[in-house]
């Protein structure tokens, strides 16, 4: 059983439901109706997930693992390891992009995750966005879409889920706003705690409309 995209809820549709919670704190960017039909949280199973591309937690050699990895692997089958082991392997941060074979997806970005750690957080840090920018332009180079992340290493790598979270969205936010052929951002999450987690950062750069009860307040 597959999920396809047009079935996922879109950030707008989960505000009009209420169901974000209230922004912890002050947004950092402006509300855009557009951008927020174009991002969902979906807590699920990736291998399960009909979208035109969806990001693999890879490690440098690209030839599978545990975690997210090991279930895409198994999910695609060996055709998938046959094209990575053509592959050489890649740097952290960068991305790969193979066919996605048996998977419901028509390709992977394997990227590399850093491993975290707290004597280097900037280095992560950039490390970590350059995962997310190279994937987001791996969709648009092979047509656009709707791509699928998991969370990048916030599993065996370590790397602390706000900290990893924050960092995901800004960098789509960027991203989507000079982008229009990357249709629709899908964060995967695989918890029920990573998904609060994605629901209570989301609202600082994707905002909600702005409520009809602060427009209320300006009337008086
Ligand atoms: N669908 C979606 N998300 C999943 C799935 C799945 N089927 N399985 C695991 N996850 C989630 C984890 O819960 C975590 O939130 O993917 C996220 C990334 O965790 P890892 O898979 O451990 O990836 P990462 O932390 O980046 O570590 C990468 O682990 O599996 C090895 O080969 C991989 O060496 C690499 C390392």
């Amino acid at each position: 059983m597959t999920t396809s995209p047009k079935d996922i809820p879109t950030l707008s549709d989960l505000y009009s439901s209420n169901e974000i919670p209230q922004a912890e704190n002050e947004s950092k960017y402006g509300y855009d109706e557009g951008l927020n039909k174009r991002v969902s949280i979906w807590r699920g199973d990736i291998t399960k997930l009909e979208a035109d591309m969806i990001v693999n937690a890879a490690n440098s050699s690209l030839l599978g693992g545990g975690g997210v990895d090991g279930a895409i692997h198994r999910a695609a089958g060996p055709d998938l390891l046959e094209e990575c082991e053509g592959l050489g392997g890649a740097e952290t941060g960068d991305t790969k992009v193979t066919k996605g074979y048996e998977l419901p997806s028509k390709y992977v970005a394997h990227t590399v995750g850093p491993i975290y750690s707290s004597r280097a957080v900037d280095k992560c840090a950039k490390q970590l966005k350059s995962c997310y920018q190279t994937s987001l332009e791996s969709c648009q180079n092979h047509g656009g879409g709707a791509i699928g992340f998991s969370s990048i290493s916030t599993g065996v790598y370590g790397y602390p889920i706000k900290d990893a979270t924050e960092i995901a969205i800004e960098t789509t936010r960027n991203f989507l706003e000079k982008d229009q052929s990357v249709t629709r951002v899908i964060y995967v999450v695989f918890s029920k705690k990573d998904e609060e987690v994605y629901k209570s950062i989301i609202p600082q750069y994707f905002p909600p409309p702005p409520s009809a009860s602060s427009d209320d307040n300006q009337q008086e």
